[in-house]
């Protein structure tokens, strides 16, 4: 099994004086990206979505988290739809009134479930392109004026589900495929005023939300037999590779899609098809 990597690679000052607005980040994958991003010099990071009360206890841990790692960032609540773009311009502007610029946008907002495409509602399946797909462009849209200014980076979270088609994510997939497009074609379109847009693709990440909705239970050991890379990954190990992408280290890089999965989608994309476990045949039997 490959080891998990816990060393600081980057130096501390890797993202110096950056101001960082993450969509998701109160929560699993984007709370830790907003956290490796305070501990590597950002002076401000806003961390954005729905639920007030868990942003601003994240909030306040991660402030209390970058003090304690010798950093002075400062996290930020503030509270916003992804679905609504008069409630993103307005946490835009809070962050940028707050403090004064934007340069890192981390588009990582999203919903997602296990259902039938012949079964879900429609409704379903709207909310998840609502979300993932809309929300994203709401998002950089908004933030684009602010990104000019300081020749800043977007990082859209996506995903690999979509590479094989895998069963019971039509929905999600359909989003982050539309993701994965527009990543590509704000790179392009905005490439010329200094943007540089990318991408990570996470495999199944331990300890998520997203994983322990979608993996049924009895399928973890199965999964982890199944990945080239022989376990799941961390939430650090995501968020170092969005380091990467926000970082100066990645100044011609642009368009890219960076997929952190040990190499799971390459073995694992059918979920075992079409229900090779006894824990899915049951499942989709459920749905
Ligand atoms: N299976 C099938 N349909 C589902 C579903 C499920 N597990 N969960 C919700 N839906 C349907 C609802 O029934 C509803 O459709 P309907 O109006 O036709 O009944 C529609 O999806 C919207 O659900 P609602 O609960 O009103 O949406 P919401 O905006 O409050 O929440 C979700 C969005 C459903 C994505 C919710 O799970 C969420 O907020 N998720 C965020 C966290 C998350 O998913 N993390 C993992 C990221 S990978
Ligand atoms: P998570 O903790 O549930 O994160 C999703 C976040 O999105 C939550 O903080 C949620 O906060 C926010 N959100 C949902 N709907 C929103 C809306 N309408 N407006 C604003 N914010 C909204 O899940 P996670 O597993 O860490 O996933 C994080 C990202 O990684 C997602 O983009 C996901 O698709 C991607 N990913 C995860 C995995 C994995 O293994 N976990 C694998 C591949 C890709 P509120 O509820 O407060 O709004």
């Amino acid at each position: 099994m490959a080891a998990t990597s816990t060393a600081n690679v980057f130096t501390r000052d890797a993202l110096r004086g950056k101001i960082a607005f993450v969509t998701g980040g109160g929560t699993g994958i984007c709370k830790d990206i907003a956290q490796t991003l305070l501990e590597h010099g950002c002076a401000g990071v806003a961390i954005v979505s729905r639920k007030m009360a868990v942003l601003e206890q994240s909030a306040r841990e991660l402030t209390a988290k970058a003090a304690a790692a010798g950093a002075s960032g400062v996290c930020v609540a503030l509270a916003a739809d992804v679905r609504v773009p008069e409630q993103i311009e307005k946490a835009l502007a809070d962050c940028v009134a707050r403090f004064g610029k934007l340069d890192i946008l981390v588009n990582g907002a999203a919903g997602n479930f296990l259902a039938l495409s012949a079964k879900m509602s429609y409704n379903a399946f709207k909310t998840v392109i609502e979300i993932d797909l809309l929300g994203t462009f709401y998002t950089s849209r908004a933030a684009y004026p602010y990104l000019v200014k300081s020749k800043g980076n977007i990082i859209n979270i996506t995903m690999t589900n979509h590479y094989t088609g895998m069963q019971l994510q039509a929905h999600a997939g359909a989003a982050k495929s539309g993701i994965d497009a527009m990543t590509r074609h704000h790179a392009v379109e905005w490439g010329q005023d200094g943007i540089r847009v990318n991408a990570i693709a996470p495999g199944p990440i331990e300890n998520t939300e997203g994983m322990s909705k979608l993996a049924p239970p009895g399928y973890n050991e199965t999964l982890q037999r199944t990945i080239p890379l022989g376990r799941m990954g961390t939430v650090r190990e995501v968020a170092n590779a969005v380091l990467f992408l926000a970082s100066e280290a990645a100044s011609y890089v642009t368009g890219a899609i960076l997929v952190v999965d040990g190499a799971a989608w390459m073995t694992i994309g059918g979920m075992n098809y079409p229900d090779g476990i006894e824990a899915f045949k049951q499942l989709k039997a459920k749905l």
